[in-house]
C-alpha cells in the first residue's frame, strides 16, 4: 500500500496538546504515513493574522487525511472549513467502553453504538438576525397561536434548515451503515432521533425521510425517539441502540451525553466523512481549564487517528491502536486525572505505544 499523507492541524487549547502525541504514536509505530504539520490556530493568528493560512488549506486538500485536535476563537476557522467548504455532512461519533474507563454508570459494560450527526445544517452554522426585519420579509406568516411575527417586537429568530438533499443523504448513510453493522454481528438497527412532536414540518420530514431510507433495505430494524425520551434512553438503556441518526445540534448535545456514559469527553472520538477530503477529530473541545498542563487525556485523539487508519483501509494497525488503547485502560495504570489516574498526557502516550509494540 502506498504512503499516506497526512495533515495535522492541533487548533487551539488542548488541541495542540493532543495532536502532539497522537502524531508521535503514529510517528514511532511505524504506520505508512507521511504526517505534516502546517502552523494553524492562535500561532498562525499571531503570525500572519490568519488562523488556517492559504498554505495549509491546500495541504488540506491534497492530504488523503486530516486529523484535527481542537477550535477556539479564531481557529473556530478552520472547523468552518473542515466541515462546510470541504462538504463533510457525516459526523460519525462511536460510543464504545473501554473496561477501566471511568463512566458514571453502574454498568457500562458492552457499550457499543454509533451516533450518526448530521453535519452540515440544521441550526448550523447559526443563520440569525432581529424579529422585526423577519416580520417584515415574512408579512404574510402566521404562527401557530394565528399572529404574524410583529407581534412579538424586539428579539432574534434562528433558522433551521433541513433540506431533501441534507436529510436523504445521511439517512442513506445510516442505513448502509446499519446493513454493514448487521454484517459484523451487531443488531443492525437504525434509531432515528427528532422532536417532530412539536417541530411537525422540520423533523417530522427528517423522520419520515429516514423510515423511507429503511423501508427500502429488509434487514434493518427501526425504530424513533424524540429527543428528550432518548436522552434519558440512553443512560437506562445504552446497550440498546445500534445505529443512532439525528440531526446536527440534537447529535451535538447527545454525543456529549453519550460520550460521559463511556468515560468522558476525554475519550469520545469522531470522523467528519462524505466531502472532499475527511477528518478526524476529538468530540471534545479546546478545555480551557486544564490546557497547558500536560494532563488532558489523549484517547479521543488518538481513537480519532484510529478511526483514519479504518478509513485509510489499514485495518490491521487500527485494530492494533485500539487493542493497546484498550490494554492501557484494562491495565489502569497510566490513565490521566480525568480517568481517576495520575498518568500525564505524555506518560498515558508512551504506555499505548509501549502496548502497540
Ligand atoms: P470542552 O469539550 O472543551 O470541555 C468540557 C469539559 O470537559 C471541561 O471541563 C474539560 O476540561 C473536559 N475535557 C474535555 N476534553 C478533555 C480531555 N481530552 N481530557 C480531559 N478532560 C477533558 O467544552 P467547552 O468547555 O464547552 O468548550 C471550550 C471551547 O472549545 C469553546 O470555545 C468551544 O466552542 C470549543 N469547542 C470546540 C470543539 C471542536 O473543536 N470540535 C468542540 C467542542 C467545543
Ligand atoms: C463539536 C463542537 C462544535 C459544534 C462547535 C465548536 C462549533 O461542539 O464539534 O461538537 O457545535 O459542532
Ligand atoms: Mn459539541
Amino acid at each position: 500500500m502506498p504512503r499516506k499523507k497526512i495533515i495535522a492541524l492541533g487548533g487551539d487549547g488542548v488541541g495542540p496538546e493532543v495532536m502532539e502525541v497522537a502524531c508521535y504514536i503514529l510517528e514511532k509505530a511505524g504506520y505508512a504515513l507521511d504526517i505534516l504539520k502546517p502552523l494553524c490556530g492562535s500561532e498562525a493568528f499571531q503570525a500572519r493574522g490568519n488562523a488556517f493560512p492559504d498554505e495549509a488549506k491546500k495541504l488540506c486538500e491534497e492530504s488523503d487525511a486530516i486529523l484535527f485536535g481542537a477550535a477556539e476563537g479564531p481557529s473556530v476557522a478552520i472547523l468552518v472549513y473542515l466541515r462546510w467548504s470541504m462538504d463533510n455532512y457525516i459526523n460519525l461519533r462511536p460510543v464504545k467502553y473501554y473496561p477501566g474507563a471511568l463512566s458514571p454508570l453502574k454498568n457500562p459494560e458492552g457499550i457499543d453504538f454509533l451516533l450518526i450527526r448530521e453535519n452540515s445544517e440544521g441550526m448550523y452554522p447559526g443563520r440569525e438576525g432581529d424579529i422585526p426585519w423577519l416580520a417584515q420579509k415574512m408579512s404574510d406568516y402566521k404562527d401557530p397561536f394565528g399572529r404574524t411575527l410583529d407581534f412579538y417586537g424586539e428579539g432574534k429568530f434562528a433558522i433551521r434548515l433541513i433540506t431533501r438533499k441534507g436529510t436523504d443523504r445521511i439517512a442513506k448513510y445510516a442505513v448502509d451503515l446499519a446493513r454493514e453493522r448487521k454484517s459484523q454481528g451487531f443488531a443492525g438497527k437504525v434509531t432515528c432521533i427528532t422532536k417532530s412532536n412539536v417541530l411537525r414540518q422540520s423533523c417530522g420530514f427528517f423522520q419520515k425521510t429516514v423510515e423511507e431510507a429503511v423501508k427500502k433495505s429488509t434487514e434493518i430494524a427501526y425504530e424513533h425517539f424524540h429527543v428528550d425520551d432518548a436522552a434519558r434512553r440512553l443512560i437506562r438503556f445504552p446497550r440498546d441502540f445500534d445505529v443512532i441518526v439525528t440531526s446536527n445540534m440534537f447529535g451535538d448535545i447527545l454525543a456529549d451525553e453519550a460520550g460521559e456514559m463511556v468515560g468522558g469527553l476525554g475519550i469520545a472520538p469522531s470522523a467528519c466523512l462524505g466531502g472532499r477530503k475527511p477528518y478526524f477529530e476529538p468530540v471534545h473541545g479546546s478545555a480551557p481549564d486544564i490546557a497547558g498542563q500536560g494532563i488532558v487525556n489523549p484517547t479521543a485523539m488518538i481513537l480519532s487517528a484510529k478511526m483514519m487508519l479504518d478509513y485509510l483501509g489499514m485495518k490491521e494497525e487500527a485494530l492494533g491502536l485500539e487493542a493497546a488503547v484498550a490494554r492501557v485502560y484494562q491495565e489502569k495504570k497510566y490513565l490521566t486525572p480525568d480517568q481517576g489516574g495520575k498518568a500525564t498526557t505524555r506518560q498515558f502516550a508512551e504506555a499505548v505505544l509501549k502496548a502497540i509494540k
